[in-house]
């Protein structure tokens, strides 16, 4: 038996505070009655239902913020036998990847066993904020970077408006280090976008995704999501 809102909390719906405060405003069902008194201890059993959600208390949900190397795999498994994302996260629950990072692309990933929480930030409608930097053969212009903010068409379809600077050229490389932000998530999108204004990517990093960055991470490296991470996560969702 365990209080119910370190459940709530436990479970990334939000913090223990603001848990609390669903509580004692009437907002939390156990076992589909409406329990305003602090305290509360609930089962593993027992149906938990916030703000019309329900919560599967059976499941101990956990989530990663992942550092990718290069030539690591964003899937669970690879038929050719290559590392995977899953493969360097030490836990004996089944994690899988939230969205794809190329083979070769570092940076964050978060992987989870929260189905929920996954399909909801990989879906389009999500909106979710990605910043990535890309270093690409030659000089990317005023122009390139006008036509990269109003949108490029890749696949036949315009991209939505983008956050696009230059940060770098060096002249002698004759190679840029542009910042971009985006808010889909389409296949390959950041190179097919440098595709469309004909400058090739050579490096290719995501330095944050929603709320989080890769702080104190090298890569490689990971660390489980504070449930305030979560919680913020999930409001960005909802
Ligand atoms: N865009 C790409 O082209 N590759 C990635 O890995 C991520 C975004």
């Amino acid at each position: 038996m365990e209080r119910l809102q370190k459940v709530i909390a436990n479970l990334g719906y939000t913090s223990r505070r603001k848990a609390e405060e669903l509580i004692q405003t009437g907002k939390v069902k156990v076992n589909g009655e409406i329990v305003k008194e602090l305290g509360t201890k609930v089962k593993t059993s027992d149906t938990i239902e916030v703000e019309n959600t329900i919560l599967d208390n059976c499941k101990n949900y956990e989530y990663y913020l992942l550092n990718k190397p290069r030539e690591v795999i964003s899937s669970v498994s690879d038929e050719h036998g290559r590392k995977t994302v899953v493969d360097l996260i030490q836990t004996k629950e089944r994690i899988y990847p939230v969205g794809r990072l190329d083979y070769d692309t570092t940076g964050i990933i978060l992987l989870t066993n929260d189905g929920c929480l996954a399909n909801k930030l990989m879906h389009p409608s999500s909106n979710i904020e990605k910043k990535y930097i890309a270093k690409v053969n030659g000089l990317v212009s005023g122009y390139d970077i006008k036509r990269l903010r109003d949108g490029v068409v890749i696949d036949g379809k315009k991209t939505s408006k983008a956050k696009v600077n230059l940060k770098k050229y060096d002249k002698k490389t004759d190679k840029s280090l542009v910042e971009l932000i985006i808010h889909e998530g389409r296949n390959h999108q950041v190179k097919k976008m440098f595709e469309a204004i004909n400058h090739e990517v050579l490096k290719l990093k995501r330095e944050k995704y929603a709320n989080l960055d890769l702080t104190g991470l090298k890569p490689g490296e990971y660390r489980k999501l504070t449930n305030k991470e979560v919680a913020i996560l999930y409001s960005l969702v909802k």
